[in-house]
């Protein structure tokens, strides 16, 4: 099974960026927690991180051809914006799960509409980086027993 996590723009600073509102863990720290779930569930991983949407758009098309069975996707600010990252995600039709690291439905308006919410297998919102886990653990059993594909 392989599953890939895409972290979109300003992702990569992560632990310094607005700590109140996205906490104090690192991107690494939160990839390397779901490396080492992944090797405990056998699984391999890919992570991806860019601060451009066209990077995005070129790596998730390649998603099917490469083998893979899901994915989990912060596509951050895009997340409010990209009409081209919904695309790429509905050309593939590989599930995945919608992560945000904040509640984006407590913040301002802009961040209440997403492009990709209505075409996810389902979205976690405000729970943090353990929703990077819940989002993993439940991709890879939803997958094993078949229930989503
Ligand atoms: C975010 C929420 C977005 O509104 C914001 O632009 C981000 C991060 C989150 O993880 O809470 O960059 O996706």
């Amino acid at each position: 099974m392989k599953i890939a996590v895409i972290h979109g723009p300003n992702l990569n600073l992560l632990g310094i960026r607005e700590p109140s509102v996205y906490g104090k863990k690192t991107l690494k720290e939160i990839n390397d927690q779901l490396f080492n779930k992944a090797l405990v569930l056998g699984c391999d991983i890919e992570f991806f991180q860019s601060n451009s949407e066209g990077e995005i758009v070129d790596y998730i098309q390649l998603l099917k051809e490469r083998g893979f069975d899901g994915l989990i996707i912060n596509a951050a600010a895009y997340t409010h914006t990209s009409v081209a990252i919904r695309d790429a995600l509905l050309a593939i039709n590989i599930p995945f799960i919608e992560v945000h690291i904040s509640n984006i439905f407590k913040r301002e308006s802009f961040r209440h509409k997403s492009y990709l919410s209505d075409i996810a297998v389902g979205v976690i919102s405000g729970l943090g980086y353990m929703g990077y886990e819940y989002a993993f653990d439940f991709l890879v059993k939803a997958l094993k027993r078949g229930e989503i594909r």
